[in-house]
C-alpha cells in the first residue's frame, strides 16, 4: 500500500508520533467527542455493571479504521476503573499466547483485541470458553499421553475491535454481549476535535481554517489530527505558525488532497471506474487490478468513506460510481444512454 497522508492506519512509528497520539486521546466520555448513542450505550451498561459489582459483558466495536475504536477502550477502562491490556489478533499466534495473556489478568481488567478477526482458528476457540465461561481448556502434551486442563480465569472482560464484522466466525461474534459500530462523525465534531487538538498542541488556528480542514479529513478524527500536524509544519516554514485559510488551503493542495478530502488515490480508483467501465458496476478484483492497489486496501481505507459521500456505490454486480462522481471530478458520461443510467 502506497503510503497516504489520508490513510487511517494506526501505526505511527515515530516516538514523538506516539506520544501526540496518545496525548491526544480523550481519555474520559466527557472530553470524548462524537459517538453520542455508543457513549449513551456504554455509560448505560458501565453503570449497570457497577452497580451490581460485575465485570463488564464483552464489546465488540466495529468500523472503518481511524474512528476511534482503541481510544474508545481505553475510555471504557478509565470509565469503569479497570486496567487495560492492549494486543491484537495477528500478535496472539498460539493458545499458549493467549492462555499466557489470560492469566496474567486481574477481575474486572479488560484485555483490548484489536484485528479480532485476524485471530486463528486454535486461539479462537480457546476463547470462546475464555468468555463464555471463564476456564481456560488447554491441551497439554501430544499423542497418548496428551490431557486437556481446565483453568479459573479472573473475571475480565474482551473488547474486540474490527474493520469487518463480517469477517468474525459466527461463535465468536455471539459470545460479544455488546456489538456496536462506530460511524463517521459530523464535520462540525470534526472541527471540535480538531479544535481540541489545536489546545493541546498549543497551535494557533482561526475558525474559518479549522472548518476548511474539518471536510477534508473523510469524517475521522485520526486523520484530522494527521492533517492538522501537516498544516502545522507548512505553517511553521512558510508562515508565522498561525493557521488560517490561506495557509491550510495551500498546505493540502500541497498534499494533492481536495475539498472532499480525496487523494489521489481515491481519485485513480473514481476516474478507473469511470474512464473503463462507463461508471460501472465493476468488480473489485478488476479494480484491484486497475489501480494496482491490494483490494484489502480498497475495501477497508479507500471505499468506506467513499460510500458515505455518496461517490460510490456497492451493488450486486460491482461498484458504481455516481453523479456526484462525475460532477466532482469534472468528467462527463460519454453517451445519453450512460447519462441515464448513473
Ligand atoms: N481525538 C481523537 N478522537 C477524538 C474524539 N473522538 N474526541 C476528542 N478528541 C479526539
Amino acid at each position: 500500500m502506497i503510503d497516504r497522508i489520508v490513510t487511517a492506519g494506526n501505526e505511527p512509528e515515530d516516538p514523538i508520533e506516539i506520544e501526540l497520539e496518545v496525548t491526544l486521546r480523550p481519555r474520559d466520555f466527557a472530553s470524548y467527542i462524537g459517538q453520542e448513542r455508543l457513549k449513551q450505550n456504554l455509560q448505560l451498561a458501565i453503570d449497570a455493571a457497577k452497580k451490581r459489582s460485575d465485570p463488564l459483558d464483552h464489546i465488540l466495536l466495529y468500523g472503518p479504521p481511524g474512528l476511534g475504536k482503541t481510544t474508545m477502550a481505553s475510555v471504557i477502562a478509565h470509565e469503569m476503573g479497570a486496567q487495560v491490556r492492549i494486543t491484537s489478533g495477528p500478535a496472539i499466534e498460539r493458545a499458549g499466547d493467549l492462555a499466557s495473556l489470560l492469566t496474567n489478568l486481574q477481575d474486572g481488567d479488560i484485555l483490548f483485541i484489536d484485528e479480532i478477526h485476524r485471530l486463528n482458528r486454535t486461539v479462537e476457540e480457546v476463547l470462546y470458553s475464555a468468555m463464555e465461561d471463564f476456564k481456560l481448556d488447554i491441551m497439554i502434551g501430544k499423542g497418548p499421553s496428551a490431557r486437556s486442563l481446565r483453568l479459573d480465569l479472573p473475571k475480565f472482560t474482551i473488547i474486540g475491535a474490527t474493520t469487518r464484522a463480517g469477517a468474525l466466525a459466527g461463535p465468536l461474534r455471539d459470545r460479544f454481549g455488546h456489538i456496536h459500530r462506530l460511524e463517521f462523525y459530523t464535520p462540525e465534531e470534526i472541527q471540535r476535535i480538531i479544535i481540541r487538538a489545536a489546545g493541546i498542541l498549543n497551535v494557533k488556528i482561526d475558525a474559518p481554517a479549522a472548518a476548511s480542514l474539518a471536510t477534508r479529513a473523510r469524517l475521522t478524527p485520526r486523520i484530522a489530527n494527521r492533517l492538522l500536524k501537516r498544516v502545522r509544519d507548512y505553517a511553521d516554514v512558510n508562515g508565522d505558525g498561525i493557521i488560517d485559510s490561506h495557509i491550510s488551503s495551500q498546505a493540502l493542495g500541497l498534499l494533492e488532497i481536495d475539498e472532499l478530502g480525496l487523494d489521489p488515490a481515491d481519485r485513480l480508483l473514481l476516474a478507473a471506474i469511470i474512464d473503463n467501465y462507463d461508471g460501472g458496476p465493476v468488480g473489485v478484483e478488476t479494480l484491484a487490478a486497475l489501480t494496482a492497489e491490494e483490494r484489502s486496501t480498497i475495501e477497508d481505507f479507500i471505499e468506506p468513506y467513499l460510500m458515505q459521500i455518496g461517490l460510490l456505490e456497492r451493488t450486486p454486480r460491482g461498484r458504481k460510481v455516481t453523479r456526484k462522481t462525475y460532477k466532482h471530478l469534472g468528467k462527463t458520461p460519454k453517451s445519453q444512454e450512460q447519462a441515464s443510467l448513473i
